[in-house]
């Protein structure tokens, strides 16, 4: 079994990205390759970032950097659930990647967005570009979700229809192939 964690990229009150993530989260949750936690930026809370030296030194001074650091370790693999903010990346997801380094090193990262008539796409181009600095491999296969609230009902409840439960069924399949295949070469390296 994989250590999948899923990222909650949005924090701000009133939110809509929990509904998306636990939508995803109870698919995961039902995939027997992965154990899955749900991490939640607004619940993990970092400063902006805060460290004096860069992260490859791993001389991390803060006690937030360290349990961060404990958790994004452990992990094999990871799906980041996030709208387009003007047309980027929330800055609370660009800042929590910038934290750590070689904790997300040759680990695959697969991409669920939301947003207008976008769906997130430009969120997810530009965050390509980050994680792979981060010699992090970004899965190709994503969930983007275009007018998003349509699939949010009364209930606040996340209601993904045909065409979003096969993209995620396809972006999941895609994910755990690369998490297969990233695995020993993480133990190469020690
Ligand atoms: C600061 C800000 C910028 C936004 N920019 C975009 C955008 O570029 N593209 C888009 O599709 N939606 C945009 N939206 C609308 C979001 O898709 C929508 O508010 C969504 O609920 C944001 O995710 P959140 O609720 O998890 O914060 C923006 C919303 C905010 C608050």
């Amino acid at each position: 079994m994989y250590n999948l964690k899923i990222i909650v990229a949005s924090t701000r009150p009133g939110r809509k990205g929990p509904i998306v993530a636990d939508w995803i989260y109870e698919v995961l949750k039902a995939n027997p390759s992965f154990s899955t936690e749900l991490l939640d930026l607004a619940v993990i809370n970092l400063p902006f970032f805060d460290e004096t030296n860069h992260p490859r030194l791993q001389k991390y001074e803060h006690q937030h950097t360290k349990d961060w650091s404990a958790i994004i370790d452990k992990a094999d693999a990871f799906i980041i659930v996030t709208p387009e903010y003007n047309f980027g990346y929330p800055a609370t997801i660009k800042n929590a990647l910038d934290f750590l380094y070689n904790e997300w090193c040759y680990k695959p990262v697969a991409f669920v967005s939301y947003g207008g008539l976008a769906a997130g796409t430009r969120c997810i181009q530009m965050l390509k570009q980050v994680v792979t600095a981060q010699k992090m491999m970004p899965v190709t296969d994503a969930v983007n979700i275009p007018f998003f609230t349509n699939h949010i009902n009364d209930d606040h409840v996340f209601v993904p229809g045909e065409t979003i439960t096969k993209s995620a069924e396809v972006m999941v399949a895609e994910l755990l192939r690369w998490t297969e295949a990233l695995k020993p070469m993480r133990n190469k390296q020690g």
